[in-house]
């Protein structure tokens, strides 16, 4: 088949979609028993974070292999509550240019100094060998992000942070129960953050958590995370109110029941999207960090730009008309980002590569392995139609 002959088969073009209706992007439906405990508390009239917040705390926390779990109103504030508790105005910081901003924008609201780093074009993830060649004797911290669910290589960044005393907050607001060798993700750094905002693996519209294995940091964050209230109406130091509501916490709780299972559900779609990809040319599957299993939030793919003749923006254009959904994750490198012109010294570049290359497809814990099929059918037809 010509070029044309193809490019006129795609539904961009009138051609027939490959999935109709559309493949879900995503599944963030609650259960019947997830509105019912959010109505139970309702009902209760106990809408503050009480029991259902301290049991996701702590179940949370088992589950991911930290001793310490606070729950908060978002995984933005659950990495100021890290930060706080961590860092100080003026600490230089290492962040990877290859995250979503509140990983970087919460370090410049603590009045740190950012330092970007790259990410490794394959898994994504940041690169230890870049951050080691970012050190000066200021470096204070590491903040990085597990992105997409994938853990970064641990090993490498806990050596890194050993070597030179630093402090490390793992952005784990993707990577919900993800392990690294087998142990869970909490059980590493000085602070893990998380993000229940409602597309995330556990959804409860808007909410958070940060766990931690030292008693001292839990406790300093608890205290940040309520207006630095030791006995009521004493305060010992200035805090802020970040704090759970009880409906949301009974959600995650409810929630939290299933995860495990549904995340298993998200590995098994992905071995089946990378034996799919390994065949189509056009496109690179996620590599995996050794040792990481991921929790597969996203599974993002790269556009081989040297075998189409189109942009990634027109292959998502096109995907989309098969009934395939797709979004970038992320259009910009971070150190693109108007908000942060002043902390910034370079433009590290396999963060901005990846800025053109990289778009997500369907993942989530309901994909039916016809839509999975569909999926791949529709990335091959795009490839070819806009092949070289
Ligand atoms: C990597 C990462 N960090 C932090 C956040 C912030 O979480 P939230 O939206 O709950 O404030 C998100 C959410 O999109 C994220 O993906």
């Amino acid at each position: 088949m010509t070029q044309t002959s193809t490019a006129s088969a795609l539904a961009l073009n009138g051609g027939t979609p490959v999935a109709s209706p559309s493949v879900p992007f995503m599944a963030p439906k609650l259960h019947r028993q997830d509105i019912d405990a959010a109505i139970a508390v309702l009902e209760s009239g106990m809408l503050r974070a009480a029991k259902n917040c301290e049991e996701l705390e702590k179940q949370f926390a088992a589950k991911s292999d930290a001793k310490f779990g606070l729950t908060c109103a978002n995984g933005t504030c659950a990495l100021q509550l890290a930060y706080e508790a961590l860092l100080q105005p003026g600490d230089e910081v290492i962040v990877p240019a290859w995250t979503y901003i509140a990983t970087a924008s919460m370090l410049a609201a603590r009045g740190c100094k950012l330092v970007f780093c790259d990410s490794l074009e394959d898994t994504m993830q940041v690169d230890p060998a870049d951050i080691e060649k970012r050190i000066t004797p200021n470096t204070k911290a590491l903040a990085v992000t597990h992105l997409y669910g994938m853990p970064v290589d641990i090993d490498a960044v806990e050596a890194i942070a050993k070597k030179h005393n630093l402090k490390v907050i793992y952005d784990c607001a993707q990577s919900h129960l993800a392990t690294y060798n087998g142990t869970g993700i909490g059980a590493f750094g000085d602070a893990c953050t998380y993000s229940f905002y409602a597309t995330k693996n556990l959804g409860t519209g808007e909410g958070g958590l940060v766990t931690t294995n030292d008693e001292t940091t839990a406790y300093d964050m608890g205290l940040f995370r309520s207006h630095g209230e030791t006995e009521k109406y004493l305060h010992e130091r200035v805090g802020y109110n970040y704090r759970m509501n009880d409906i949301t916490g009974a959600i995650g709780l409810s929630r939290l029941q299933r995860l495990e299972e549904e995340t298993a559900a998200r590995r098994a779609v992905a071995d089946k999207y990378d034996a799919l990809f390994a065949d189509i040319d056009a496109v690179e599957a996620p590599t995996r960090t050794k040792g990481g299993d991921s929790a597969w939030h996203l599974y993002s793919l790269k556009l081989n730009l040297d075998k189409v003749s189109c942009t990634r923006d027109d292959f998502i254009k096109a995907l989309i008309a098969e009934g395939v959904p797709s979004a970038v994750h992320y259009p910009k490198s971070l150190t693109d980002q108007p908000a942060f012109k002043a902390h910034i010294t370079d433009h590290p570049p396999v963060a901005r590569r990846l800025a053109t290359r990289v778009f997500s497809i369907p993942m989530h814990h309901e994909l039916t392995d016809a839509q999975i099929q569909q999926v791949a059918e529709a990335v091959a037809k795009v490839a070819d139609a806009y092949g070289r």
